[in-house]
């Protein structure tokens, strides 16, 4: 069965004087998912943003807010940002000892579950927690930065995810370096959700991103879709 392609483009690439306004501006331009990247300055080597500007971004489009945490310890966050709207939060593997704990807390909140797996990071580290799991978050750069290069390696490493989840239920979405030159073979092995920062922000207008959406879709080899 050919799955659905979501489209998240990631904030990140954002311009963050106008935070809203890109909302608003990737939420007309076609966007499925609002990606929305957290970064602590402590897992990773920088900062973002946290739950406050979430909370205010909020109002600004109805659309799937895909929270991406890359914050350890996170768990003593996670009601601030299901209180701020994430539709989703997305904890990484390697952000501490009980995972398990982490996605219980998520599911307790009332939010989906997601798990993200850094590049060097082995799909065996997740098996035991499928079951929790709504979205498995591959890393296809080292998360800290937009506008990265992909590692290609990370193509087989969804092909084994995809066998691994077997029929369950849970997205594989794909993150880092994401654009038109791999967006086809990435649908292929299996992601379903393709973030993209650079790749949609390029060009600074609404038209340019609906075309920059538009052209990963069509990339990406199938029809556009409204699921959430
Ligand atoms: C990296 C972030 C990504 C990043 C993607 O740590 O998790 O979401 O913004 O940006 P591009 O598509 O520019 O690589
Ligand atoms: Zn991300």
């Amino acid at each position: 069965m050919t799955q659905d392609i979501l489209i998240a483009p990631s904030v990140l690439s954002a311009d963050f004087a106008r935070l809203g306004e890109e909302v608003e501006a990737i939420d007309a331009a076609g966007a499925d998912w609002i990606h929305l990247d957290v970064m602590d300055g402590h897992f990773v080597p920088n900062m973002s943003f946290g739950a406050p500007v979430i909370k205010a971004l909020r109002s600004r489009s109805a659309k799937f807010f895909d929270c991406h945490l890359m914050v350890a310890p996170v768990d003593r966050y996670l009601a601030d940002f299901a209180d701020a709207g994430c539709d989703q939060m997305t904890v990484h593997v390697e952000a501490g000892p009980h995972l398990d704990r982490s996605l219980q807390a998520i599911k307790a909140l009332g939010k989906r579950a997601g798990v993200s797996l850094n590049p060097a990071t082995p799909e065996s580290s997740i098996e035991y927690v499928l079951d929790r799991l709504d979205t498995i978050l591959v890393m296809s750069v080292n998360p800290g930065f937009g506008g990265q290069a992909f590692i290609p390696a990370v193509v087989e490493k969804i092909r084994r995810i995809k066998a691994m989840i077997g029929s369950r239920p849970i997205r594989i979405e794909v993150d880092g370096g994401v654009g038109v030159a791999n967006a086809g073979e990435l649908a292929r092995a299996g992601a379903s959700v393709l973030v993209a920062g650079a790749a949609v922000f390029k060009g600074g207008s609404v038209d340019i991103y609906r075309a920059n959406i538009a052209a990963i879709r069509a990339a990406a080899g199938v029809p556009g879709s409204t699921d959430r």
